[in-house]
């Protein structure tokens, strides 16, 4: 037989297989052309629906119009050059002395996106013969920082705190430990117990990271963030973030003390070895940390609308899990059933995004409303309205 009869199968047939199979079990993605709109509005492919999707929960995003901010640098060229090489321009600086200063801490690192702050800084942190202990809700982000890592990685049911002190009772002699966890979980609404999570870093010596991509600009101090509202500033090690949320914007900064900085300069491969952010952007988060630090009001406003919709889904008796935030599950379980509800409210003007498999765990399937400073009263009670239609029927 020949070499070219031998390997007569298609070995590009496993896509198609593998997309019939997630189409089967309501699980096929795909994109949908989109254009955020104000107001608390996003345009699909020209029908204009009310938007509970969007992560810009401060309505800062249509604030940043680089035409109409004044810069903070003259250098407003491409990029073209890592951090490391010549890529660190004085705007970086402006705006990692700006966030330094919001959190309280020594220093700053931007990094280009979350995702790439997570990756990096864990992997960088933390390798072979060490121990991670992750929350089991943890962003991907998180776990593929984890899993790059080669350490071993515990698993700790969510938000308990004495699984995660038992697991860290029989894992003593790992020569290094990190904690990690989200702060206010990005599909479930709820907040990490953080106190606890500082004392247990004291008791086991270990090293703790909070990822604070959805709680950033909402709580604390200016919107410093859920660790400076509980004071926690010194029991946290690597505080991590993102503009991509509240922010409206684009990039992430990992906020800790001069030693750690200089170690993720020199550690975090995703910091090291891709171009750095254009200046465009930087002068664009520098902008939104300005509106962030001084419209109290945008966060007020979030605040008043996400109690209120919360409020009437548990007067409905439905299933919201454990938030007391802007992001809001409406959690239906079943994966098909969770679909339909949200194409019901799709037709009725509601842009809501159905949450399956991997991102959560199975049997938990929900339609994720993530609640705007800029939604309208009226339109929340609409939404609440369709709701209560789209389960009757
Ligand atoms: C908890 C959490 N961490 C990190 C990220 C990644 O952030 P970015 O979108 O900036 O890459 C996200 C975003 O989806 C997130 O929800």
């Amino acid at each position: 037989m020949s070499n070219h009869s031998l390997n007569n199968v298609d070995p590009l047939s496993f896509i198609d297989s593998e997309l019939s199979r997630l189409k089967h079990c309501s699980l096929y993605r795909y994109l949908k052309g989109s254009k955020a709109e104000k107001n608390g509005k996003i345009n699909f492919n020209g029908k204009l629906l009310l938007n509970f999707c969007s992560n810009n929960y401060l309505g800062i995003s249509e604030e940043l119009d680089l035409t109409k901010i004044q810069l903070s640098s003259s250098n407003l060229g491409g990029s073209g050059s890592s951090r490391l090489i010549a890529g660190s321009s004085s705007s970086f600086a402006n705006l990692e002395k700006s966030m330094a200063d919001l959190k309280g801490t020594e220093s700053c690192l931007i990094f280009s996106s979350g995702y790439m702050a997570n990756v990096g800084v864990i992997s960088g942190l933390v390798g072979r013969g060490d121990a991670i202990f992750s929350d089991r809700l943890n962003h991907a982000s998180i776990i593929d920082g984890i899993q790059l890592s080669g350490a071993k990685h515990f698993r700790y049911r969510h938000n308990e705190i004495s699984h995660l002190n038992s697991l860290l009772e029989k894992n003593k002699s790992f020569k290094s430990k990190l904690i990690i966890s989200e702060g206010l979980f990005s599909m479930d609404g709820d907040i990490a117990p953080l106190q606890e999570l500082a004392d247990l870093r004291k008791k086991h010596g270990a090293m703790l990271m909070i990822d604070e991509a959805h709680s950033g600009g909402i709580y604390g101090n200016h919107g410093a963030g859920l660790i400076n509202e509980l004071k926690l500033t010194e029991s946290i090690d690597i505080q991590m973030g993102t503009f991509s949320k509240a922010y409206g914007s684009y990039g992430a900064y990992v906020a800790s003390n001069k030693n750690m900085n200089d170690y993720l300069i020199n550690k975090a491969r995703s910091f090291i070895y891709t171009t750095a952010l254009p200046p465009h952007i930087i002068e664009l988060n520098i902008k939104a940390m300005e509106i962030v630090k001084s419209d109290q009001y945008r966060r007020d406003q979030l605040k008043k609308n996400a109690g209120f919709f919360r409020e009437e889904l548990l007067k409905l008796d439905l299933n919201i899990g454990k938030s007391s935030s802007h992001i809001v599950p409406l959690i239906l379980n079943d994966e098909k059933y969770t679909i339909e509800t949200c194409e019901k409210l799709w037709e009725c003007g509601i842009a809501a995004m159905p949450i399956r498999p991997p991102t959560v765990p199975k049997g938990t399937s929900r339609i994720r409303f993530s609640l705007l400073a800029t939604h309208k009263r009226r339109d929340l009670k609409f939404c609440i309205r369709k709701i209560k239609e789209a389960l009757k029927t």
